[in-house]
């Protein structure tokens, strides 16, 4: 392999080009689900979960399997990696056996180790820090609804409720790539970290786009393209549920909010969703909700994530002429 490897372990870990290249062909697998085959051989990709799953373990193993590879999917309690063993020699293992490692865990310096120790492209699955694979979605999403790939830069999007999780610095970070204008809205004590959030506006400031953080739920919806919302207990956090019932309830994404965003506005959430929640029924099950279209797209952009990383490595640029 004469070409590059290259991870996906956080949303800027692509470019704004090539983020862009990840999305168009994310679109013609839309079209065509068998377009491109680069696993054929066929060869295996390590899907590890240290953490629950529907939407990325039947995306990622089905995914693959039409990429013409074989999906190694390992629970944490199925692993030794459950048991302690160092996440350093399992890269050092999966990498000899396996063409891509996609992993779903907690902290981000694990599987910042884990693609230490790689030869073969690691791709972030969730962490407590990121989910770069659903933002990918749900702007393939946008993509669908709103005019292509070229429509994105512009558009701006509304992110309301625990605005220091995994999803909310993704979508600082994807979004401020895209050359987007991202708002995050949340309570004092659930806001991005400053870090992320400077990150971000580098980000911005290069690719056009803009960031903006408000504990006001109408500020950041109004004149919105796109309002996204997420579960206000994620996981691993269940303890803090008692806690974390209360700061958001004027961050919900209701009829009011929906009305305050443009009115062909679409509505996403990456799902779990709790109902009556972080979103009202009438919402996420009504006419501007595009939610089964994002969970389908999953598949889409993760195949186009993988196509794309592989390519890098092959220096196979074929499919991006
Ligand atoms: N949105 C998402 O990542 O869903 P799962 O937790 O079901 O994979
Ligand atoms: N913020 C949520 C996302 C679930 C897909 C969590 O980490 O649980």
């Amino acid at each position: 392999m004469s070409g590059q490897l290259r991870h996906f372990l956080r949303d800027d870990d692509l470019n704004h080009e090539e983020q862009r290249q990840v999305l168009e062909l994310g679109m013609k697998f839309r079209q065509d689900r068998h377009y491109h085959t680069p696993f054929a051989g066929p060869q295996a990709v390590a899907v590890l979960f240290d953490k629950p799953s529907t939407r990325t373990r039947s995306s990622f193993s089905i995914g693959v399997a039409e990429l013409g590879g074989y999906p190694l999917v390992i629970d944490q309690a199925g692993s030794q990696l459950g048991r302690g063993e160092p996440v350093d020699d399992t890269a050092r293992v999966l990498t000899r056996m396996a063409s891509a490692i996609v992993w779903r865990t907690f902290g981000q310096d694990r599987i910042e180790a884990m693609a230490a120790n790689a030869s073969v492209p690691v791709v972030n699955a969730l962490t407590d820090l990121f989910h770069p694979c659903q933002i990918l979605a749900d702007f393939l999403t946008i993509a669908q609804f709103r005019g292509g790939v070229d429509a994105l830069p512009g558009k701006t999007i509304a992110y309301l409720g625990d605005s220091a999780n995994n999803m909310a610095n993704s979508y600082l970070m994807g979004g401020a790539t895209a050359g987007m204008h991202v708002r995050l809205a949340g309570p004092q004590g659930f806001l991005p970290d400053a870090r992320i959030v400077e990150e971000a506006q580098a980000l911005a400031d290069r690719n056009d786009g803009s960031i903006l953080v408000t504990t006001d739920p109408l500020e950041a919806a109004s004149g919105a393209d796109c309002i996204f919302t997420d579960t206000w207990v994620s996981m691993g956090e269940e303890a803090e549920y008692a806690i974390r019932s209360k700061p958001f309830w004027d961050y919900q994404v209701n009829e009011r909010v929906m009305a305050a965003a443009k009115d062909d506005a679409l509505f996403q959430h990456c799902l779990p969703a709790y109902r009556g929640k972080e979103v009202t029924a009438s919402v996420i099950d009504g006419p501007q909700s595009v939610v089964w279209d994002e969970a389908e797209n999953r598949l889409h952009a993760q195949k186009a994530l993988l196509t794309w990383l592989i390519g890098q490595q092959s220096d196979d640029q074929t499919l991006l002429a």
